[in-house]
């Protein structure tokens, strides 16, 4: 394999179509034969939506990923493979994505907030367009024991969203437990831990000094990052992006 540096800073690659972090696409077809068990269990998201809160889960194997559906590798489908799916506001994502693209050198850089959302709204960013991402989820899970959660579920009422966890996976946890996970995986708590904040990768790679990876862990901030007209138009793109999809999510709780 290439030094690693020579991944640094460069343009998306692409696989199936859809726009990668250049440094994942080197032997794909790795990814495409991946073989499952049945009982593993698929953690996705769209980036910047929350994984680690569930990929703290005691469990089986817990394979966590972004990819999208369409290119998630068939084995999982085929084996029927239980999948946790988080998401999260778009205009969240979008913040939180442009912060992780200016620390993450493993990004193409996201250049101004301006010039990024218009890439977000496209779908020019790692892993594609988050309209897709999310929507292709949700019309799966009607053939497929799909959880789907949402972000701003977890944030306003933590400890019942790790309850729907549990009995997805079989398990009725004591009430020490739940208050044990709801604990652990706080913003907080993740933030100050190095095994879940990042902070032990060298800062060549992931700057924190430019933005933390546990970088503010609420929902709403999209607000201190449109403008008005930024959100209008937004607004407006997303409507025509979402039609016919009975999909929502909260901007705000
Ligand atoms: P912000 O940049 O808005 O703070 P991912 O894990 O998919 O990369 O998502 C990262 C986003 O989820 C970041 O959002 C991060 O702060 C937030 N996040 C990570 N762990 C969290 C937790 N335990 N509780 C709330 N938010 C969390």
């Amino acid at each position: 394999m290439a030094s690693l540096d020579t991944y640094l800073r460069q343009p998306w690659g692409t696989v199936h179509g859809i726009p990668m972090v250049s440094a994942f696409t080197p032997n794909w077809e790795r990814i495409d034969a991946f073989q499952s068990r049945p009982e593993d269990i698929v953690v996705v998201t769209f980036p910047k939506s929350g994984t680690d809160v569930l990929a703290t889960m005691p469990s089986p194997r817990v394979v966590k990923t972004h990819l999208p559906a369409h290119i998630l590798p068939k084995s999982f489908w085929e084996n029927r493979c239980k999948m946790i799916y988080m998401g999260r506001n778009a205009k969240d994502v979008a913040v939180s994505f442009y912060h992780f693209d200016l620390m993450n050198k493993f990004q193409q850089h996201p250049g101004t907030w301006a010039q990024y959302l218009e890439e977000f709204m496209a779908g020019r960013v790692a892993y594609g367009s988050w309209y897709d991402h999310v929507k292709d989820y949700w019309e799966q899970r009607k053939d497929h024991p799909i959880l789907y959660l949402f972000y701003e579920d977890l944030k306003e009422d933590p400890r019942q969203e790790i309850a729907k966890v549990a009995r997805f996976l079989g398990q009725e946890l004591p009430e020490a437990a739940l208050d044990a996970i709801t604990r652990h995986t706080s913003f907080e708590a993740m933030r100050d831990n190095p095994t879940t904040n990042y902070s032990t990768l060298p800062s060549h790679f992931m700057d924190h000094g430019v933005s933390p990876f546990m970088r503010k862990g609420v929902t709403g901030d999209w607000k201190n990052h449109f403008t008005v007209a930024q959100s209008e138009r937004f607004d407006q793109d997303y409507t025509q992006k979402m039609a016919g999809t009975d999909l929502r999510f909260r901007t705000q709780i």
